[in-house]
């Protein structure tokens, strides 16, 4: 791959020029030319043209969307259905950033059969890219890997553990967690997938792990010595309702945006200020006299 086939942070809305797609390959690639990987979740159309129009490289349709779109109080409930339905609607916007889906919990968990079938599922039913699984599912990954389709793996705080780690707690804190996790980094590695999600881990396992490791390494809540970040889209821009994690920039308050939006909306409903003469529809002034004449002659 030459350089100048090389995604990394080039927007076609800002050059003009049709986009580089970002595939799995070209993630090792960014990786091995030290070029930091931009990544963010979106779950619809709209988000999803905005995100990948700016250039971000990687695009999650994660299950996050099971709190942040549908109100659960975590990500256990959301189905393969809905996973895949959000899955479309995001394929149809994006046109440069790879686009992977979060297989949702209880999709893997059985046999390896099952697993691969579901992913097929969202590689064929909704164009996805890639799909994201939890944990060192090293069988399940080699399984996936042969069936060409590429994994990015997660390790660290999986939220869908949430009942095993007794809440959303930072793992790998002491020596025996880090070294575990560092084996499972290795091991998701060798068996094929083509990056690597590092959630709520001490910032220093995770530099460790992305030196270790060939393939790129995106952090949540992992520090800045990952070959990218990601984040929930919702939580980028104010748009969640729970308390801001620490990992956490607050890029724009989209909330008081909207609500703000909405208020006056209300507002000049409730003043008959909305809608206006020039936002209203007109008859042709030859059908309006006729039907002012026929009013007309109805009152005489
Ligand atoms: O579901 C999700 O949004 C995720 C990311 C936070 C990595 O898994």
């Amino acid at each position: 791959m030459s350089n100048n086939d090389l995604p990394g942070g080039c927007s076609s809305a800002s050059t003009g020029f049709p986009p580089t797609k970002v595939t799995m390959p070209a993630l090792a690639e960014m990786k091995r030319q030290g070029k930091l990987i931009s990544s963010l979740t979106a779950y619809d159309y709209a988000t999803a043209r905005l995100v990948d129009e700016t250039g971000v490289d990687m695009i999650l349709v994660g299950d996050s969307l099971a709190m942040v779109v549908l109100g659960y109080e975590n990500t256990l409930a959301v189905t393969v259905d809905e996973m895949l339905h959000h899955t479309r609607a995001v394929s149809r916007a994006v046109r440069r950033a790879l686009v992977v889906a979060d297989m949702p919990f209880g999709s893997y968990h059985g046999s390896v059969d099952e697993g691969v079938a579901n992913a097929v599922r969202f590689v064929k039913e909704a164009g996805a890219e890639a799909v994201k699984i939890e944990g060192p599912r090293v069988e399940l990954i080699r399984a996936l890997t042969e069936a060409e389709i590429p994994v990015v793996g997660h390790l660290g705080l999986t939220p869908q553990s949430v009942h095993r780690m007794g809440g959303f707690r930072v793992q790998g804190r002491s020596v025996d967690t880090a070294l575990q996790l560092k084996a499972e980094a290795q091991a998701v590695a060798e068996a094929g997938a083509g990056a690597l999600v590092l959630e709520g881990v001490p910032r220093e396992v995770a530099a460790a792990i992305t030196v270790e490791l060939s393939i790129p390494t995106i952090g949540i809540g992992a520090g800045p010595n990952c070959d990218g970040q990601i984040l929930v889209f919702h939580d980028l821009v104010g748009l969640s309702f729970t308390p801001k994690a620490k990992f956490v920039r607050r890029y724009a308050d989209a909330g008081a945006l909207i609500r703000s939006a909405v208020e006056h909306y209300r507002e000049d409903v409730e003043h008959r200020t909305f809608p206006n003469d020039e936002e209203s529809y007109h008859l042709p002034e030859a059908a309006r006299r006729v039907l002012d004449s026929v009013g007309t002659e109805k009152k005489t």
